[in-house]
């Protein structure tokens, strides 16, 4: 079918919104109408160079919508279903998913190649070349066509506009503080660069037990509204923190850190490492470039402190499980949603969007 995508035709370029061909599905495939599709910053690190993608590239990797064509042999999903788009499909067999660790799936391996996981071809063509859609999905279009390994089914009366969220942003960032840094009651956490993912980290360590959720960002709105997801204690920068939660914590320091500002660079793992305390883990689930391989780190303190530095993918979440489970909070009224998105955009005006989370001036587009 003809539709429109928001495509990239290389680095430190504009987002084009045109023509593309959508293919049908193939087998074990399924066609998704999208309701809405998140704004997350690793579609940024395309743009920047620093996450290698083919050329060109269809963007978005966080949406939510209803399935409207299905291939041959697809077991899990019918027409009608409703679904999340999950930035890792989950094959459900291989050694990480057999042993409860989906977000490792051995399907990622493919994530960033951009061609299909069932028979290895492109699915989307524009101007006559194959398409490379971001995380296997592409979702900054009004359609996609997907791995089922890549599509959740959920409760159809919930809002897509706020399920789709939960297919990167919102499941990276509470699974980072509730399963990676697995944040006990009454402990101390430090959250750095409180965005889209960053704020879920905040609602995760809130819905742990943290006594204090001490969030960490240059942008003043960015802390206001950090507040209302469960922040006890903000700061403009890690360095400002410093003093205040030696303060806090009778120079214990804290026990947990997450790291989730927009660009890490090596300077901030030391950052957050002298944030935490003896014993402490500091988890890193920002992304730097690819080529940047430089971290500065205090060895000494690092082994005589027995720290913990941890990285993190989708949260360590397991999609199939982990999307259900958060929507089941949502309806329960133990995760907020609604307030995520600070700004919709129009696909057209994309570039817009993009140029206001470079501002600062929305939370999640
Ligand atoms: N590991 C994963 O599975 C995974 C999944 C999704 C996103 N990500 C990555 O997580 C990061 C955050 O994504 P996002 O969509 O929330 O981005 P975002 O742009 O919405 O948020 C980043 C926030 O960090 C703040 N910030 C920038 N520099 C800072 C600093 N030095 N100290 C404190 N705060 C700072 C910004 O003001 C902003 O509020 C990105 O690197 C993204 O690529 C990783
Ligand atoms: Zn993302
Ligand atoms: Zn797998």
């Amino acid at each position: 079918m003809k539709t429109k995508g928001a495509l990239l035709w290389g680095v430190k370029q504009d987002w084009e919104v045109e023509e593309i061909e959508m293919g049908d599905p193939v087998a074990h495939e399924v066609q998704v109408r999208l309701a809405a599709s998140g704004m997350c910053h690793s579609d940024e690190h395309i743009v920047t160079g620093g996450l290698p993608m083919p050329f060109p590239a269809l963007g978005g990797h966080e949406g939510a919508g209803v399935v409207t064509k299905v291939g041959p042999g697809v077991t899990t999903l019918a027409e009608g279903d409703h679904v999340v788009l999950a930035f890792i499909p989950a094959c459900g067999v291989c050694p990480a998913c057999s042993s409860g660790h989906q977000n490792l799936c051995d399907l990622g391996a493919a994530l960033l190649g951009g061609v299909g996981i069932s028979d290895g071809t492109h699915r989307i063509t524009a101007r006559g070349q194959g398409v490379a859609p971001m995380c296997l999905l592409g979702t900054f279009s009004p359609y996609v066509t997907v791995h089922e390994a890549s599509a959740v089914k959920i409760e159809d009366d919930l809002p897509l506009d706020k399920a789709a969220l939960v297919g990167c942003g919102v499941t990276t960032g509470w699974g980072s503080s509730t399963k990676v840094a697995d944040v006990r009651p009454g402990e101390t956490v430090v959250v750095i660069g409180v965005g889209g993912v960053g704020v879920n980290a905040v609602q995760g360590a809130a819905a742990a037990g943290a006594k204090r959720v001490i969030a960490i960002d240059p942008v003043p709105f960015k802390l206001e509204q950090a507040r209302r997801f469960g922040a006890t204690h903000t700061f403009p920068s890690a360095l400002a923190a410093m003093d205040a939660v030696r303060e806090l914590t009778y120079g214990r320091m804290a026990e947990k850190a997450v790291l989730t500002v927009g660009h890490i660079h090596g300077e901030d793992i030391e950052l957050a490492m002298n944030l935490v305390g003896k014993g402490g883990r500091v988890v890193v689930t920002a992304m730097g470039d690819i080529s940047d391989v430089d971290v500065k780190l205090n060895l000494f303190m690092f082994t005589m402190m027995q720290k913990d530095l941890q990285g993190a993918i989708f949260g360590g979440a397991n999609p199939r499980f982990d999307i259900p489970w958060i929507l089941s909070m949502y309806r329960a009224g133990k995760i907020n949603l609604d307030d995520l998105a600070t700004t919709t955009y129009k696909l057209e005006d994309i570039n817009q969007g993009y140029q206001d989370m470079r501002d600062g001036k929305n939370r999640r587009g």
